[in-house]
């Protein structure tokens, strides 16, 4: 019996093309997922204000939440702020889509971090565990929120959903 044409050999060499083609209008997301100083001993750090789940935690949750769509994340930590700036421009040299960063203490001090998502210019959202403005004074500034499209603080780890169903979405 005659194959269909489509699989015939001749077509071979151009299907990897047609795919590259018909994916083109719809790229692979790529979100990256930062978090800065002490939130690598999340469950361990404060469980009253930052809950007792931990960072591996967070990372399977949001990984399950993209399972079987067309999104790439990444996941990075640091304690070091320049780890973190590098970290940002790598993004956006590697053309990621969106940014998920909580960056913590440096949230209220960095203008460095502040400087590098604005150079980066990738959509970012910050995402605070606490509501950090019921805390101390310290907590209600927020040096970097102006280089982010939204800020969500208080919701807990479901924050990073929502910030990540909004970058999606977009
Ligand atoms: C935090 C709030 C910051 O003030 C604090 O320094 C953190 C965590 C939060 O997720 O609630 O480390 O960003």
């Amino acid at each position: 019996m005659a194959e269909p044409f489509w699989t015939e050999n001749r077509f071979l060499p151009f299907s990897g093309f047609l795919c590259y083609l018909v994916g083109f209008p719809f790229p692979m997301k790529k979100i990256a997922i930062i978090n800065g100083p002490n939130l690598d001993r999340l469950g361990q750090r404060e469980p009253e204000i930052y809950g007792r789940s931990t960072l591996a935690d967070l990372e399977q949750a949001l990984r399950a939440e993209v399972a079987g769509k067309e999104v790439e994340l990444e996941f990075f930590q640091s304690n070091h702020e320049g780890a973190i700036i590098d970290r940002i421009a790598s993004l956006a040299e590697r053309k990621f889509s969106g940014l998920i960063i909580n960056g913590a203490a440096l949230t209220h001090t960095s203008v460095a971090l502040r400087d590098a998502l604005l150079g980066a210019g990738i959509p970012a959202v910050e995402v605070h565990i606490s509501n950090i403005y019921r805390r101390e004074e310290f907590r209600q500034r927020s040096l970097t929120a102006p280089a982010c499209l939204a800020v969500i603080t208080g919701l807990g780890l479901e924050g990073y959903h929502a910030a990540l169903r909004f970058l999606l979405k977009r």
